[in-house]
């Protein structure tokens, strides 16, 4: 369907997540261990970059452009992937810059990386602009859309729930339960998962309202299905997504966030991290506690990676 090129670590593993189902008392817990893809320090990012970078080459270019936060992991795995492609790779970070590049950011240097520093209204036209000068200095430049997330990453995600449903056999799960944020992920397990069927799956918004992450959601669907000319019947309805856990924003990390990071490390050793997965983890252990999923369920945790974030000199007094 999408040219791919072949770099994630996949199938990635399920595991059990006893002492934590014990602890919560509540559902049985596994996780999809989707932060051990690979391509420094894994991530969500790698599944769909196989498809992203293959489009890249297939177009000639030699340079990839894309954009996102500071300590955007999306842009450390692009500038990854990048090098593993032998192409450049610029990326347009909201800024303010920091004094000393940590974690994320200090990876994208790491990864050979050029950086350009905006701010959040002007994000969309400085990317624009990266790209606009490229073309004019006689480079071949493509375009990474923000959080990796169209159709060809969402067809990514129609592509791991595919390995999922092969894991799991026949004794599927009940839930799935995921970071969600540009999108793109959920509205690839989405489309995988179909109408009306189990599991059912839960976008743990990471900022936006849930109509506007609905919306965007849906739309990457709509365009998956535009260049398919796969109809997937979904309604917008069909997608579920809960904003209770945005706290004051992205990236501002809250006690709900602390507490799942500090969870999920103490009774299973698995490493959450401060912006996205440690915000859906809090959401899981809250829907846990006031009984939103049934003792008899079995919930999968969607890990989507994130974990050098951990490391961030803003996040490590507070964890
Ligand atoms: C660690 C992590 N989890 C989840 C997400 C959200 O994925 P999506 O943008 O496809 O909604 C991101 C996006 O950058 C991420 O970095």
């Amino acid at each position: 369907m999408f040219p791919k090129l072949s770099f994630a670590h996949l199938p990635t593993s399920i595991e059990k997540l006893p002492r934590l189902t014990k602890l919560l008392d509540g559902p049985e817990l596994l996780i999809k261990r989707d932060d051990q893809t690979g391509l420094a320090f894994g991530g969500n990012k790698t599944r769909k970059l196989e498809y992203l970078m293959a489009a890249a080459i297939e177009e000639g270019a030699d340079l990839v452009l894309s954009t996102g936060a500071a300590q955007s992991n999306h842009c450390r795995q692009t500038a990854a992937a990048a090098a593993r492609c032998g192409l450049d790779c610029t990326l347009v970070l909201v800024g303010p810059e920091p004094e000393q590049a940590s974690a994320n950011l200090f990876l994208d240097r790491l990864l050979g990386a050029k950086i350009n520093w905006t701010d959040k209204s002007n994000r969309d036209k400085d990317l624009q602009q990266a790209y606009d000068d490229a073309l004019e200095s006689g480079k071949k430049p493509y375009l990474i859309p923000y959080g990796g997330s169209n159709e060809v990453g969402a067809y990514a995600y129609y592509q791991a729930y595919a390995e999922l449903y092969k894991q799991l056999n026949c004794n599927m799960v009940d839930w799935i339960v995921l970071a969600s944020s540009s999108g793109g992920t959920q509205a690839g397990l989405a489309i995988g998962i179909g109408k009306d069927l189990t599991p059912k799956l839960i976008g743990i918004s990471v900022d936006e309202p849930a109509t506007n992450l609905q919306n965007n959601v849906y739309s990457i669907i709509e365009q998956y299905q535009i260049r398919t000319g796969m109809k997937t019947n979904l309604t917008i309805e069909d997608i579920l997504v809960n904003d209770d856990y945005t706290g004051d924003g992205y990236g501002i990390m809250n006690e709900k966030d602390r507490e799942a990071i500090h969870l999920f490390a103490e009774n299973e050793g698995i490493l959450l991290d401060p912006v996205y997965t440690g915000r859906a983890g809090a959401g899981l252990i809250d829907l846990i506690r006031k009984g939103f999923f049934k003792k008899e369920e079995r919930v999968l945790f969607w890990h989507t990676g994130g974990t050098p974030g951990l490391f961030a000199d803003r996040y490590l007094p507070y964890i």
